[in-house]
């Protein structure tokens, strides 16, 4: 782990960007929080993160003021224009340098395909939690992935974001599980196979059977 990256956490969590509204479920209502992730998720990505570490992440918040601080060169997408604004003001007021952090504005599931292909060394899933976006962000993003490359996937303890992803990551031998906390778990990626495959080459996954039945 490179020099301060834990003690960067420290200091984030304990002032970190207000950039979501916490207290009121309207979306639109002031941001008065953050919608941050275990404190083990961020130590697990600062050990992973030396400068300029190759970086992208769907969702904004502690994370991207970490990734920033990490020195990573580090691509944020968000669809809240004000997320960005808000988090650029308070990395501003607290003298940390911005010029190797890009947010890009829109929703992930639109954005992440228009973006360049640039290899990457970590991803971090972490935007919207409905099925299907979080595996339309892991196709996306995941697939820039170089070998050895790092996915860190946030909320599997919402069925929404494990359903089918988290049963292929666990069947295919091209994923090593390396960490995991309440919330997250964080993957190696083993190959640089396209993610873009048919089903012939997804032998790990099991037979394909005669019938099919729903489980009741
Ligand atoms: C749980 S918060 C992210 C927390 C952040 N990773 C942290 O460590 O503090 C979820 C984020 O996803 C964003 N979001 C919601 N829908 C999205 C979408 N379709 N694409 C990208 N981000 C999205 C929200 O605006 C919010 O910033």
């Amino acid at each position: 782990m490179h020099d301060d990256a834990f003690d960067h956490v420290t200091r984030i969590l304990a002032d970190p960007p207000l950039v979501h509204p916490t207290a009121d479920a309207n979306p639109d209502a002031p941001p008065d929080g953050v919608w941050r992730t275990e404190q083990d998720c961020y130590e697990f990505m600062a050990r992973h993160c030396p400068p300029g570490t190759r970086t992208l992440e769907t969702g904004l918040g502690v994370s991207t003021a970490l990734f920033a601080l990490w020195k990573c060169e580090h691509t944020c997408v968000t669809p809240a224009r004000r997320e960005k604004e808000h988090l650029f003001a308070y990395l501003e007021s607290r003298a940390i340098d911005t010029s190797h952090l890009r947010i890009e504005v829109g929703p992930s599931q639109f954005v992440l395909p228009a973006l360049s292909r640039t290899p990457l060394d970590l991803v971090f899933i972490d935007g919207c939690h409905g099925f299907p976006v979080p595996i339309i962000d892991w196709f996306y993003a995941a697939q820039r992935l170089r070998p050895g490359g790092i996915l860190v996937m946030d909320n599997l303890n919402a069925p929404s974001v494990r359903l089918g992803l988290l049963d292929f990551l666990h069947a295919d031998p091209r994923w090593t599980l390396l960490a995991r906390g309440s919330w997250w778990a964080a993957w190696q990626r083993e190959t640089s196979d396209s993610l873009n495959e048919e089903w012939i080459t997804q032998p790990f996954l099991g037979p394909v059977t005669a019938t099919w039945e729903l489980a009741s």
